[in-house]
């Protein structure tokens, strides 16, 4: 059997990662400025994490939802008190997709609507509801385009108010920075009124951490910045450094239901042992105040290349999640970062480079990224 085609991938095979670094198996190695699409969280393989999972597979990697699993438990109780929401509650699954759809849905069984507002450039996801929520027609399947969403503008709080005041509107999904759609930045007073007006009407505010969320942007979430409580908060990637895992966030105005949610590999045994670990990294090695400062550090670097060399038009982000906008397409320049500079980025449009690196990483490697940059630049 062969695979079904459907990435266009380099000509590189990875082998072994440790920290920020990534090695092909030629024993080449890489920096990674990618952390495999902003997955890797803590670092390649961090012997606290690979240790809590090896210890945990040897003992027991799953048993069903229909019985006690502390971890779980430990999990929530853990989560709560890292990003602040000891009040929520927490569902988990296996991905970023199924967050969405989880959250979606919870919103939709809360009021009985059906209606889903969702930003121009979102990114949600690919399953029904999530990608019928982003807003890339060329992913929607016919069966996935059901007429539930309305795509607006950042920022534009006219447009979601007329919206809004139709009092049909079951949940507005924000993705406070859009990673997909380019790095694009929800503004605090957009997103205030957003939360004031989901409260008059009924409406569901859902964030959407999966890419923003998890320490990335030098809070434990992206919506910290803004001053806003959402009602849910979907989260992925970094949750267990590449270990598949998802989390819906819950706040307490919702009361579960047996039967409305469920799943049969969400919150296993081994993704919870992962889970905690991690969470135990980014505590002992004060990551999140790394991804705040060394993110910093490669923004104003930044914008110095940016007053130096031609081709940067402009800079967004926060913490260790920034585009890079070009006057060119991001094609060849981010070729030769892999292929001369042995550089991993990420893209976004046709003119957008992304830099999503692990939260560990250092004012080194963010030196040797600036350098490397400003050569293929040239
Ligand atoms: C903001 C956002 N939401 C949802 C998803 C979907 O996550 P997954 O691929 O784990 O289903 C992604 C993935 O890139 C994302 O960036």
């Amino acid at each position: 059997m062969e695979l079904f085609d459907v990435y266009p991938l380099f000509d590189i095979t990875i082998d072994k990662g440790k920290g920020c670094h990534v090695w092909d198996s030629e024993g080449k190695e890489y920096l990674d400025f990618y952390g495999g699409h902003a997955v890797i969280s803590v670092g390649h393989a961090h012997p606290h994490y690979v240790d809590a999972i090896s210890t945990q597979v040897a003992k027991l990697g799953f048993y069903s939802n229909s019985v006690q699993n502390p971890l779980q438990e430990a999990f929530a109780s853990r989560l709560g008190k890292a990003c602040g929401y000891q009040d929520y509650q927490l569902f988990l699954i296996n991905s970023g997709a199924e967050a969405n759809e989880n959250a979606l849905k919870l919103a939709s069984f809360y009021n009985g609507r059906t209606r889903i507002l969702s930003l121009e450039k979102a990114f949600h996801g690919r399953t029904s509801l999530a990608v019928e929520a982003t807003a890339n027609p060329k992913i929607i399947a016919p069966v996935n385009a059901n007429g539930h969403v309305t795509y607006l503008p950042i920022d534009d709080i006219a447009a979601w108010r007329r919206e809004i005041e139709k009092d049909d509107v079951c949940a507005c999904i924000i993705e406070c920075i859009q990673g997909v759609g380019g790095i694009r930045m929800v503004q605090a007073d957009f997103l205030q009124q957003l939360k004031t007006l989901c409260e008059a009407h009924n409406t569901v505010l859902i964030c959407d951490e999966i890419q923003c969320g998890y320490g990335r942007s030098g809070k434990f979430f992206a919506h910290q910045w803004l001053g806003v409580k959402p009602d849910i908060i979907t989260v992925a990637k970094g949750i267990c450094n590449g270990f598949p895992m998802g989390a819906v966030l819950i706040s307490p105005k919702f009361s579960p239901v047996y039967g409305q949610l469920g799943t049969t590999f969400g919150g296993n045994h081994l993704a919870c042992a992962g889970a905690l670990a991690v969470l135990d990294i980014i505590e002992d090695e004060d990551l999140i105040n790394n991804a705040r400062s060394v993110g910093d550090y490669l923004i104003s670097e930044l914008r110095k290349l940016q007053g130096e060399t031609v081709h940067i038009i402009d800079i967004r982000g926060r913490g260790l999640m920034i585009g890079i906008e070009l006057d060119i397409p991001y094609k060849e320049p981010r070729l030769r970062l892999i292929k001369e500079e042995h550089i991993f980025t990420g893209c976004s449009g046709t003119n957008v480079i992304r830099l999503l690196p692990p939260l560990c990483v250092s004012r080194n490697d963010a030196d040797r990224f600036i350098s490397s940059f400003k050569k293929v630049l040239q």
